[in-house]
């Protein structure tokens, strides 16, 4: 049995990862309206990824007998203005959402429930490489992004990235 604590930050991170989700969804529609179709695969598959994470959390909560609540998901309200900016958001998001991660792997901690500890310790990995990978598009953004050539050169390597399943799975 999960605590009641624990089992609402679970289920309140179900948005959470909809959201995000949804966030991803806006940038990659962005990029799309602006010809940028490598960096709008790219978010494509982000907020794929992100409905996988969702579902997790509801198979986890659904493993531990928990009945899962859906809320209403909120509007993506980010102004992008520029290419940089769903970069620099994004980022900021998932930093964002290493606090939220962080916030329920304590929350477990206190209640000694080890196996919620377990469960997140997955995503506190991905959240590492997902911070990672998010500076890692800024940076290559500063770099090459300012000219028509380098921000050809990096579309086109927005554009072969695959999805693929999440290597965390829950039976
Ligand atoms: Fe589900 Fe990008 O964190």
């Amino acid at each position: 049995m999960l605590s009641k604590n624990v089992r609402d930050l679970l289920n309140a991170q179900v948005n959470a990862e909809f959201y995000s989700a949804y966030l991803y969804l806006d940038f990659s529609n962005f990029y799309k309206d602006e010809g940028l179709d490598g960096y709008s695969n790219w978010y494509m598959i982000q907020a794929q990824e992100e409905r996988d994470h969702a579902m997790l959390f509801i198979q986890y909560l659904q493993q531990n007998g928990e009945a899962v609540v859906l809320e209403a998901i909120d509007k993506p309200d980010k102004e992008l203005k520029n290419f940089i900016d769903p970069l620099n958001f994004g980022a900021e998001h998932e930093r964002h959402v290493t606090d939220l991660i962080n916030n329920i792997y304590a929350a477990a901690y206190e209640e000694k429930d080890f196996r919620t500890m377990q469960f997140l310790d997955w995503f506190v990995k991905e959240q590492a490489e997902e911070e990672d990978n998010a500076d890692d598009n800024i940076k290559k953004f500063e770099l090459f992004g300012s000219d028509s050539k380098g921000l050809y050169m990096l579309d086109s390597e927005m554009q072969s990235r695959v999805y693929t399943a999440p290597s965390l799975t829950l039976d």
